[in-house]
C-alpha cells in the first residue's frame, strides 16, 4: 500500500470514529478533548461536530493552521506529562470523550507514550467517556468496543470506560 493510500486509511477512520463518537455522546454532557492538536485537522472537525461543547486541546508546541487554534483558554502546552495534570488540576473529571492522536511516526515511541499517559487521561474522564485513540492501549482492553463499518484494522482504536 503506498503512503498515500495509508494516509488516507488513517483519515477516513479518524472521521468515521469521531463521527461515530459524536452521536454515541450526544446525551451525555461533558467537555471533549483533543491530545494532539498538530495542523487543527481534527480539531476543526470536532468543532463541528460539537459546536455547544468546550473543547480542550493539548499540544507540545501550537504549529496549527491559523484557522484552527483554539482561544488560550482551551489550550494546554508542553510535554502531555507536565500538561495533563495541570488539566486534572483545572478541569477535573468531566470529558465526555478524549480524542488521542499522538502518534509521530516512531511506533514504538508512540505506543509508550499512550501507554505511560493512559492512567492521567482516565482522571480526566467521565463514567462512560469514549476514547477514540490512534494508539492501541493494553491498559484499555477490557474497555475496547467493535469499530463501525468503514474502518480498516489497527487504524483506530475505541474504548468505553
Ligand atoms: C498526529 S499529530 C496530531 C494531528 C492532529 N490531530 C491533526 O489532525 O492535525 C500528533 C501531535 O502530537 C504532538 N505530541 C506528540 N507527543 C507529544 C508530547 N509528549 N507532548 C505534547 N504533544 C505531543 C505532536 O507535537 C503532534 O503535533
Amino acid at each position: 500500500m503506498s503512503r498515500l493510500e495509508s494516509a488516507i486509511r488513517r483519515l477516513r477512520a479518524q472521521k468515521i470514529a469521531l463521527d461515530w463518537a459524536a452521536k454515541n455522546i450526544y446525551d451525555q454532557p461533558g467537555f471533549v478533548l483533543e491530545f494532539g492538536l498538530g495542523n487543527g485537522r481534527t480539531f476543526d472537525h470536532m468543532r463541528e461536530l460539537f459546536p455547544k461543547r468546550e473543547i480542550y486541546v493539548f499540544e507540545r508546541k501550537i504549529a496549527a493552521h491559523p484557522d484552527c487554534i483554539p482561544d488560550p483558554a482551551f489550550q494546554f502546552i508542553g510535554d502531555f506529562l507536565v500538561s495533563i495534570p495541570r488539566a486534572i488540576e483545572q478541569l477535573g473529571r468531566g470529558a465526555a470523550l478524549a480524542h488521542v492522536d499522538i502518534g509521530t511516526g516512531e511506533k514504538n515511541t508512540s505506543l509508550a507514550l499512550a501507554s505511560k499517559i493512559a492512567p492521567s487521561i482516565e482522571k480526566l474522564l467521565c463514567a462512560g467517556a469514549i476514547i477514540v485513540s490512534d494508539q492501541q492501549v493494553d491498559r484499555w482492553d477490557s474497555h475496547k468496543i467493535p469499530l463501525p463499518g468503514g474502518i480498516s484494522k489497527n487504524r483506530i482504536h475505541l474504548y468505553r470506560l
